[in-house]
């Protein structure tokens, strides 16, 4: 069986040494390291693209400028790749506001109320850039940061990046590592760590958007979703969590047997009406700390299959409700309306205004530590 890839030549250059690729399939994968220029940022720091391809020739291409997940190409029924994550060719398109097109996102995934929050006695004010909530760690989180190589072999990429104390209004320096691992088995694998000299609160996750059937390829409401979660936090409409952990019955929100997306996302239903979709945090069924299968989505037309794996204890499923057709992708694909869904792993929206959530402050001598593996394959 032969993969199509559309990479053109691809410079494979491991300290110097140039790789051979063998035609065909590969039963083995090169350990030499793709890595190439993508461009400066407005401040003229170098960003760089890493491309891992697997031994089955699939592949997954990320840049250090905001950490972000620039292509996943994976096979569909027949064997023929295709990119399943929306993106852009160049950095000068993750440079131009976008919906953090998969991105690593922090210091805190998802909103904090009025942007502020109270720890150990004092109010810590945060920048409010959506409305007057802080969204996704700010006006400049971790998605825009350039951030530093630690490692990086055939098979992974090793990012840090150090958020100075008072960053975006939050205390403590806080220094994280982000490592990226493409394995053989056409799995994504993400292990976040950090560690703080104040306690701080941190919610760090990937804003990748998946679409199965291929990136600019058509909306994502026939996409089939099963999450294991028995319970949502409903939101009012600004999106902040009631501090509610609500059980579904019977509602739009009930994914522990597969639906289409599509199936329900019109009901009558307040909260949908408040997501424009869906865009809600879901309490995910068995022990956080754990790593366990969340999630798993299947595209009937590609066969296409991708389940998620995550030790955190909430998912927030996003339905692209706010894609709207003004942003051209790679290979100039218009991604409009609900044209991806993320599956963001993370804690539960506005942690640190409710105490009945699970915690997500850091304290130093401590290490946060979660694991998310986004893992494709296909079913007939
Ligand atoms: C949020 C959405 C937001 C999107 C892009 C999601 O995580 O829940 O409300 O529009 O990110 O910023």
């Amino acid at each position: 069986m032969r993969y199509g890839f559309a990479t053109g030549a691809v410079a494979l250059v491991l300290f110097g040494i140039v790789g051979c690729t063998p035609p065909a399939q590969q039963q083995r994968r090169t350990e030499a390291v793709d890595k190439r220029d993508f461009g400066k940022t407005a401040a003229g720091e170098p960003a760089e693209l890493y491309t891992f391809k697997n031994a089955n020739g699939a592949e997954a291409a990320i840049t250090n400028y905001g950490g972000r997940v620039v292509s996943l190409k994976v096979p569909d029924r027949a064997g023929t790749i295709g990119d399943v994550v929306l993106g852009f060719d160049s950095l000068d398109g993750y440079l131009s506001p976008n919906p953090y097109f998969g991105a690593i996102v922090g210091r805190y995934g998802n909103r904090i109320a009025k942007g502020r929050f109270t720890l150990n006695g004092a109010v810590y004010k945060l920048a409010q850039n959506n409305g007057e909530n802080h969204l996704h760690g700010g006006i400049k989180g971790f998605d825009k940061a350039v951030w530093k190589i630690r490692a990086a072999d055939a098979r992974s990429l090793e990012l840090n990046y150090l958020s100075r104390d008072g960053e975006e209004g939050y205390p403590g320096n806080l220094d994280t590592t982000v490592k990226y691992t493409w394995t053989d088995h056409n799995e994504l694998r993400i292990e976040y760590s950090a560690t703080t000299d104040k306690d701080t609160v941190v919610n760090l996750t990937n804003h990748s958007y998946f679409n199965l059937a291929g990136q600019g390829q058509g909306d994502i409401l026939g996409h089939q979703v099963t999450i294991n979660a028995d319970r949502f936090t409903p939101v009012d409409q600004g999106l902040i969590p009631a501090g509610e952990l609500r059980g579904f019955a019977g509602s739009p929100f009930d994914f522990r047997q597969p639906h289409a997306i599509g199936e329900r996302i019109g009901a009558a239903d307040e909260q949908l009406t408040f997501g424009k979709g869906y865009d809600h945090n879901f309490v995910l069924n068995g022990a956080a700390g754990t790593l366990r299968v969340v999630a798993r989505v299947t595209e009937p037309g590609s066969g296409r299959v991708m389940e998620v794996l995550t030790t955190q204890p909430g998912m927030q499923f996003y339905t692209g409700n706010f894609l709207d057709g003004t942003l051209r992708g790679k290979g100039g694909k218009v991604y409009r309306h609900r044209y991806g869904f993320c599956m963001e792993t993370q804690h539960f929206p506005d942690s640190p205004n409710h105490p009945n959530f699970p915690s997500v402050v850091l304290k130093p001598g401590e290490r946060y530590q979660t694991t998310t593996v986004y893992r494709f394959s296909t079913a007939r």
